[in-house]
């Protein structure tokens, strides 16, 4: 099926990419465990010659994922920090990215404990205002990269305001969008030239495999990427590839679901006498819940909330019985995690409190169990404290 624009988000998700196959008539996409291909002479192939560069699983995933954002053209790698990876590897030395402050801790542990080996600078500001993004740039300034909603103080980027910076500084914007999905929030549509996913979570959505996505609203980034994919060879399995393809077939099912139940569940912590704070842009109170609505169309699942202390967080998170303690989330089961000592240790304590992640902080994200469950599993456990 053609990316057509007449097509609606779950038509694309089901069937881009995913034609049936020509050969055989299979209604899925079949996975190509081949590592090389038979040339018909020099220089005569499919269009394939080694699976480093191209593998036909990867093809219909790579296109599936540009429809769904709206790109020209998506990469996959073998993680969303590989993505990430190659994202500052088109970048060369001495160039300086300007960054959200509050962003997933394997992106700021990459940028500064491997890529500033390389001589790449990066600079953290609260994105939140988006003259802080404008008076950090300076001259060797190529790149802004930002996450919105954050990970894991849910805090908003208003991204057309961002990207209006960027297309007046010729800065190229990255947006991880790896919270929201394509379903909920398409950032290429607002301004920025790249978006970036880890499929490991809500794309793929089954939490078995990991993956990582670049989609590109240019050409030139895209044939970067692939270069980067051959180069490099960080690339994402025929397996894995054809696991996303399947996860990606439910997304806007399991979205409007993750995102009915994200609301019961911030709407009960809210009221939780054991509860002193959320984080979850569909409270009303949230200071951008406005925004949210203008650049999202739902809320999804992810939310943090405080309990006081780390002595709370441990009392509450061993007695969950429904959700799972476990790092990651976007998958169909829910996961509850502590940011201090997992996604966000390696900032250390002071990084940490920089940004205002405590260690009574939790975060959860709601699975599409049945939320009465979730909601008295949580209720058992906070009355734990
Ligand atoms: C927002 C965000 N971006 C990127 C990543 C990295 O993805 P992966 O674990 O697939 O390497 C994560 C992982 O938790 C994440 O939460």
């Amino acid at each position: 099926m053609k990316n057509t624009k007449k097509t609606g988000f779950a038509t694309r998700a089901i069937h881009t990419g995913q034609e049936p196959d020509p050969l055989t008539g299979s209604v899925t996409v079949p996975i190509y465990p081949t590592s090389t291909y038979v040339q018909q002479g020099i220089g005569q192939h499919k269009g394939y010659e080694y699976s480093r560069v191209s593998n036909p699983t990867r093809t219909r995933l790579e296109q599936n994922l540009a429809a769904l954002e709206g790109g020209v053209a998506a990469r996959v790698f073998s993680s969303g920090m590989a993505a990430i990876h190659a994202i500052v590897n088109m970048l060369k030395s001495g160039d300086h990215v300007v960054c959200g402050n509050d962003l997933y801790g394997g992106t700021p542990r990459l940028f500064n404990q491997v890529m500033s080996n390389f001589g790449l600078e990066f600079s953290y500001v609260d994105t939140t205002d988006a003259g802080n993004v404008e008076r950090a740039i300076g001259k060797h300034t190529r790149m802004v990269y930002v996450e919105t909603p954050t990970n894991p103080l849910m805090r908003l980027t208003d991204l057309e305001a961002i990207s209006a910076i960027c297309r007046r500084r010729k800065l190229d914007l990255v947006v991880d969008n790896t919270f929201m999905s394509p379903y909920f929030q398409q950032p290429l549509a607002l301004g920025a030239d790249l978006v970036v996913h880890s499929t490991t979570k809500f794309l793929n959505g089954h939490s078995d495999g990991l993956g990582g996505v670049v989609v590109c609203a240019k050409p030139q980034h895209a044939e970067k990427l692939a270069f980067l994919q051959k180069a490099a060879g960080a690339i994402l399995s025929p397996f894995e590839c054809w696991l996303v393809l399947r996860g990606v077939k439910t997304l806007a099912a399991r979205m409007d679901i993750h995102d009915r139940s994200g609301r019961t569940v911030a709407d009960f912590l809210v009221k939780h006498n054991k509860v002193k704070a959320v984080f979850y842009p569909g409270l009303i109170d949230h200071p951008q819940h406005a925004l949210g609505k203008r650049q999202m169309t739902g809320f999804g699942s992810m939310i943090s909330f405080e309990t006081g202390s780390l002595n709370n967080a441990n009392r509450m998170l061993k007695r969950v019985r429904v959700c799972s303690l476990g790092e990651s989330l976007g998958g169909v089961e829910t996961l509850i995690s502590h940011p201090a000592t997992m996604t966000h240790a390696a900032l250390g304590a002071k990084g940490r409190k920089a940004i205002g992640i405590t260690d009574g902080l939790v975060r959860i994200s709601v699975g599409i169990e049945d939320v009465d469950d979730i909601v008295e599993d949580l209720d058992q456990a906070l009355n734990a404290i």
